[in-house]
């Protein structure tokens, strides 16, 4: 037996341990994992002296291709989460046009699939009573997931989201209650998971209203707050419950989250949770060093949020970190709190913030594998396939070197703005391998591209 490419003398990373073995790789997938020092291949590579992980993946990305392609498009996207040391996406639907049927999920994928870096699946969008009849379309072909921005209108002309809403502009107006139970029914039918945005958006207009001209940052934390979220999640709680569906929380920001989704789940709800890098590595007291590369919607809350979100994610109430990369440009940037745009160039950082935070004793690696690798398999259909480091898997693989020590900055994204830049930090993806193909190195991604569009 000849491999296509052993990898030797690393460290192999599992959720539950770590142990040293060589990686042998036959037609893109994971042929054998043990000491493979005598076997032949074609090509070696030598992994000594680090860890590899089972190639990592985003659940939860916004490329802005097609539609928005000034502040982001595909190749770029995906060439960051490569240099992140991703090798999944999944791309949320709010492109524009948004991703409401097949006819729209088949323009997307074919418009995407030649300029993937790493493998990509799509998220079709709910719309209640407006696609609810299309939904079972863009299932058979192969929506990983649904997406609900929960009391999100869309822009008549543009059908692009609206995040503050403004007297006055013609909408679609997001689901009612009662739609959003039948697209839940729908989707529990179809077997897959819905994944929402959680913040009520009666709550933040009427808030917002009495902002309006505010400059600080406490203006935005005014008009959406911990409530506006927390009974969002409870109302999606209780339909999930009634209609089986899975239910996804996306990007939890407020520290009482986790625990609702806890105790939902111990009645036998099919709930799980995300959270992002943003709630865990910075806080509101941040905004005056930092400004709004930070503004990200929910908004990053007062400290004592951050630190509830991590005990939380230590208590194993969250399942998945994603890092909701929703880049714009520089320009967009400019302004108060309440009025830019939310959403940063995120995606090249999760994991090297995550590797300092292990090094500083704040979570174990193994840790690290299940939230970004295991879990989100799972709850997208891909376990087995993807997710785990095992014969069988496809050979994507994250190799990490615990040790360097380097200062985040430039990110192969469109668009420069992060709330990161300068930072110092120990742990570094250094190479990915996507199905066995060396696709990045030392912070090069080489083309051409190779990924590809996955289904469950
Ligand atoms: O800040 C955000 N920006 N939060 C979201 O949920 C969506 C995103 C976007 O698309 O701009
Ligand atoms: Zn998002």
């Amino acid at each position: 037996m000849e491999f296509e490419l052993i990898i030797e003398g690393g460290w192999i990373q599992t959720v539950e341990t770590r142990f040293r073995a060589d990686v042998g790789v036959i037609q893109g997938r994971i042929a054998a994992i043990g000491d493979l020092r005598g076997a032949l291949a074609a090509w070696r590579y030598d992994a000594s002296g680090k860890i590899l992980l089972p190639g990592l993946i985003d659940e939860h990305v916004h490329s802005r291709d097609p539609g928005l392609t000034h502040k982001e498009d595909f190749a770029h996207a995906t060439r960051a989460a490569a240099a992140g040391g991703i090798t999944t996406i999944l791309e949320m639907p709010n492109s524009i046009p948004p991703v409401l049927d097949r006819e729209h999920f088949e323009a997307r994928r074919d418009a995407l699939s030649s300029r993937a870096y790493v493998d990509f699946g799509l998220y079709g969008m709910v719309l209640g009573s407006k696609n609810q009849s299309a939904l079972s379309g863009m299932a058979e072909v192969g929506a990983i997931g649904f997406k609900l921005f929960w009391g999100y209108a869309l822009d008549q002309t543009t059908l692009a989201l609206v995040y503050t809403p403004e007297p006055g502009r013609a909408v679609v107006p997001p689901p009612t209650d009662g739609e959003i139970y039948l697209a839940f029914q729908a989707i529990a039918e179809l077997g897959r998971p819905v994944a929402i945005h959680a913040e009520n958006a009666e709550v933040i207009a009427a808030l917002a209203a009495k902002e309006r001209g505010a400059q600080d940052y406490g203006a935005l934390l005014r008009a959406r707050p911990p409530f506006s979220e927390l009974m969002t999640i409870e109302a999606a709680l209780r339909l999930a419950e009634a209609s089986q569906v899975h239910l996804h929380v996306l990007h939890m920001a407020a520290a009482e989250g986790p625990a609702l989704l806890a105790q939902a789940r111990e009645r036998g709800v099919r709930v799980s949770g995300e959270t992002c890098p943003h709630y865990l590595f910075l806080a509101a007291e941040d905004y005056p060093h930092i400004g709004p590369a930070m503004k990200i919607l929910p908004p990053i809350r007062e400290r004592r949020h951050q630190e509830g979100l991590w005990e939380a994610l230590q208590r194993g109430w969250i399942d998945t970190i994603g890092s909701d990369h929703a880049p714009h440009t520089p320009e967009d940037k400019v302004g108060s709190p309440l009025e830019v745009p939310g959403g940063a160039a995120t995606i090249q950082f999760s994991l090297p913030l995550l590797l300092d935070a292990a090094a500083q004793g704040r979570l174990t690696l193994g840790k690290i594998v299940e939230l970004m690798a295991e879990h989100p398999a799972k709850i997208f259909g891909l376990y087995g396939t993807k997710g785990v480091l095992a014969p069988g898997a496809d050979a994507d693989l994250t190799l990490v070197d615990l040790d360097r020590e380097w200062t985040l900055g430039e990110t192969l994204s469109k668009s420069p703005i992060h709330p990161y830049r300068g930072w110092r930090v120990r742990g570094a993806p250094v190479a990915v391998f996507l199905r066995g193909r060396l696709i990045m190195e030392e912070g090069i991604v080489f083309d051409p591209p190779s990924g590809h569009f996955i289904r469950s």
